[in-house]
């Protein structure tokens, strides 16, 4: 093995012992005998075993000491990347890139950042920029699927909710209007009156402004949304008796309890196709249960894509949906969830039983 401490750091790496290359490199550093080159391949070695937080810090404290060298910028947004961190990865990609605009590795990183975040078109517009190779035709490849897919991105909407759960509440009901729960509360009273002691799941509930309408029906409350940061919202409400980190449609195809109730109080906006949803809630309703949902209703036999990357549903498509889910409608009435720059977004209340 070579004598270069950083050679062989890299040699160790390539051989899968990443940890020792660590271990090395960081008593090197600790001593003083290290420079930005050891501490970026610090950074890899952390990373390459898989010790992100560790990578994370060392990439920082790299750029503190090297505040305007690219390498040290990128290898920041890529730690940030791995740790999904992705506003933060994609802002220093991007100061990356102003640093050295030949990088085209950070235009990679930024690429593969941009469709994390589910936003095909930006990842298609860096990649347009590199020059084909098999990794960017992959990427364009996964990005060409996302933007064909009848139902929003994962990614989009747990990169757009984490940015939002901070004033998420003020901004609805303040700015928006939203009144999504209240419209749920008053079908309830009409499809489903004097009902107690339900068993509700709360589909998409975000910080629990629906669970919270609902809490007085409810003998168990639980709730599920791709957004960690809105779900810790929903959690420190300390209404819910279990809530999860999932995607919808993924909970609702596993084994689980039955409910009363299944909410989605503005949720199906960012699904298009509603059938799997609907045949997974067809098979988690108890026999005299009910799914109460609001959209935002669009035109024709079926959904589309509105300029707000909301989803729409006309109410033909709604109704033969929950007729193929094996579901009936019990109650279909227009409603305005929320306004838009003071004007209401049209929508529909569903009802849906067994
Ligand atoms: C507009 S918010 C509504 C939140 C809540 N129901 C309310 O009334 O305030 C939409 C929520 O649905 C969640 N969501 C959207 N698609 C989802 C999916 N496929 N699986 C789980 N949650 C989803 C989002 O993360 C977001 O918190």
């Amino acid at each position: 093995m070579s004598d270069d401490p950083i050679a062989l750091a890299e040699a160790l790496i390539a051989s899968g012992r990443a940890a020792e290359a660590a271990q090395g490199l960081r008593a090197r550093l600790a001593a003083g005998r290290g420079g930005l080159l050891a501490r970026l391949t610090l950074v890899r070695a952390l990373s390459a075993s898989g010790q992100t937080q560790g990578a994370l810090e060392e990439a920082r404290e790299a750029v503190a000491l090297n505040p305007g060298t690219a390498v040290a910028v990128l290898a920041l947004g890529e730690a940030l990347l791995a740790a999904e961190l992705l506003p933060a990865a994609i802002a220093e990609l991007q100061r990356a890139l102003r640093l050295d605009p030949d990088m085209d590795v950070a235009r990679l990183r930024l690429a593969q950042a941009w469709l994390k975040a589910g936003e095909a078109q930006r990842a298609l517009g860096v990649l347009d920029t590199l020059e084909a190779s098999p990794q960017t035709q992959m990427l364009e490849q996964l990005a060409r699927t996302m933007l064909a897919a009848p139902r929003s991105d994962a990614g989009y909407v747990r990169h757009l909710f984490d940015q939002f759960a901070g004033d998420y509440d003020q901004r609805m009901i303040g700015q928006l209007g939203y009144t999504a729960p209240r419209i749920l509360l008053d079908l309830a009273s009409l499809v489903m009156p004097g009902r107690q002691d339900l068993a509700i799941l709360d589909l998409g509930c975000g910080t629990g402004l629906a669970g919270l309408a609902f809490k007085s029906f409810a003998a168990r409350l639980d709730g599920v949304d791709l957004s960690p940061l809105m779900v810790e919202k929903a959690r420190a409400r300390g209404i819910y008796d279990h809530l999860v980190v999932a995607d919808l449609e993924t909970a609702l195809a596993e084994q689980g309890p039955v409910y009363d109730l299944v909410l989605a109080a503005d949720t199906f906006v960012y699904l298009g196709d509603l059938a799997a949803v609907f045949a997974g809630v067809a098979g988690r309703l108890a026999p005299d249960g009910f799914l109460l949902f609001t959209t935002e209703a669009g035109e024709g036999e079926g959904f589309e894509l509105g300029p707000k990357r909301r989803w729409r549903h006309s109410e033909a498509y709604l109704r033969q949906a929950a007729i193929k889910a094996g579901l009936q409608v019990a109650g279909l009435v227009a409603a305005t969830p929320r306004h838009e720059k003071g004007q209401p977004v049209e929508g529909f209340a569903v009802a849906l039983c067994r």
